[in-house]
């Protein structure tokens, strides 16, 4: 896996736990479907940038997995963030780097930001990318890496984020991301994280 020195994960054992603290509709907008979209987006995004796959497939699975509820749970990132710690070692083993980075992509996924190490701009990148499911159209301006802004891969996720099964990935062309633009798309929010 790109920029992964070592990567261990129970996937079944994870999900198993996932899902039995897991505290409203597992089938619904947050979960277990919108959970594989996002880990489907940033393994793309991943092949096209060198994002560490590890972070980012463990983000899919976790960043709304201590939501709530479907509502604007503004809290739900920070919990996502303090839940992981306790996992890594029973469910995964990740390093410290890679805990940290899948720390603050979880804390801060809903917070709007776009400027950070690219594997946690991959991260947020995957969920916005999902956000058409919810009636917002993901704005290529708001999304961090130039991989995600590719216009055939944005209307492929948008086109799956709406359940259009027959969608097809293109291929990614473009040169690894370092980061943002510089000033096109810093401080800029969003209305609803995914
Ligand atoms: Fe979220
Ligand atoms: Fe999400």
């Amino acid at each position: 896996m790109a920029g992964t020195e070592f990567f261990r994960l129970d996937k079944p054992k994870l999900m198993r736990f996932l899902r039995s603290e897991f505290r409203f509709d597992w089938h619904g907008i947050h979960g277990a479907a919108h959970w594989a979209r996002v880990r489907l987006n940033g393994l793309v995004i991943s092949t096209a940038n060198g994002a560490r796959t590890d972070v980012v497939e463990l983000f899919a699975l976790l960043h709304d997995s201590q939501r709530r509820h479907d509502g604007r749970d503004r809290d739900h990132g920070a919990r996502a963030a303090d839940f992981i710690a306790g996992l890594n070692g029973p469910y995964f083993e990740l390093d410290a780097t890679g805990l940290d980075m899948l720390i603050y992509a979880c804390r801060h996924h809903s917070d709007g930001m776009t400027e950070a190490d690219v594997t946690i701009q991959t991260c947020w990148d995957a969920d916005r990318l999902d956000l058409a499911r919810v009636g917002i159209w993901p704005d290529p301006g708001r999304l961090c890496t130039e991989a995600a802004r590719t216009p055939q891969f944005l209307d492929a996720a948008i086109r799956r984020s709406l359940g259009q099964r027959s969608a097809s990935w293109p291929t990614i062309s473009t040169a690894p991301t370092e980061g943002c633009p510089s000033g096109r798309t810093s401080g800029r929010r969003f209305r609803l994280g995914g």
